[in-house]
């Protein structure tokens, strides 16, 4: 079927994650942690700073008409949960320690808001039919995963000599995210944000 007008064909299926946002300051000093070697850029792929989020439920591809009940459940589960004041944590890493698979750092601060926020978000998805992974949730921030094929990789500086600045990350909004996959890397939308309950 040919698209007549000027936007782009409506897709089917999209596809989805919640996130907590980063301030652009915390984002652009976690981009700072990119270790400036070329050794390190062989073997890792490391986000664009301004992608930089912390997923707390990951939907994989969804039908467009799933897009209401998520709302509807999000604001419920937004609603519910207690805003706070989170820290940039540590460093860590998943994966072997000799070629760690994901490098990442952690959150400090108000946690407890964030793992109830998160629990509550997960209960509500599973109830209505969505599948999740069953992993316990560990709050971290992403930075670079290692390539496919380098599995006897040799990992960056990691943790950073510089270590991680103290900044603060507030937690006030759920954010419903589209991500869009293409070859010059993936592109983030944020569909819709969910506020946390005032106080
Ligand atoms: P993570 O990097 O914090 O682990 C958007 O793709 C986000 O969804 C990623 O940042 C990733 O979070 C999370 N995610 C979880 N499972 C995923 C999967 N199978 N494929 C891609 N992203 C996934």
């Amino acid at each position: 079927m040919s698209n007549s007008g000027t936007s782009p064909p409506e897709r089917a299926s999209l596809r989805l994650f919640f996130a907590v946002e980063l301030p652009a300051d915390v984002q652009h000093a976690l981009g700072r942690l990119r270790p400036s070697s070329a050794a390190s850029a062989a073997d890792y792929r490391w986000v664009n700073p301004d992608l930089l989020h912390v997923t707390l439920a990951f939907l994989g591809q969804q039908p467009r008409e799933t897009l209401p009940r998520l709302s509807a459940l999000a604001t419920a589960a937004a609603a519910a949960s207690q805003p706070g004041r989170l820290r940039l944590g540590d460093p860590g890493s998943f994966g072997p320690p000799r070629a760690p698979r994901v490098l990442w750092v952690g959150l400090a601060g108000d946690l407890e808001p964030l793992l109830a926020l998160q629990s509550r978000l997960a209960d509500a998805l599973r109830t209505t039919g969505f599948a999740l992974e069953d992993r316990p949730f560990q709050p971290h921030i992403t930075l670079a995963r290692r390539r496919e094929g380098t599995a006897s990789g040799r990992p960056p500086p990691w943790p950073p000599a510089s270590g991680v600045p103290g900044l603060n990350v507030p937690l006030r909004h759920l954010t419903l995210f589209q991500s869009r996959l293409s070859q010059s890397g993936p592109a983030y939308i944020a569909l819709e944000r969910f506020p946390l309950a005032s106080d």
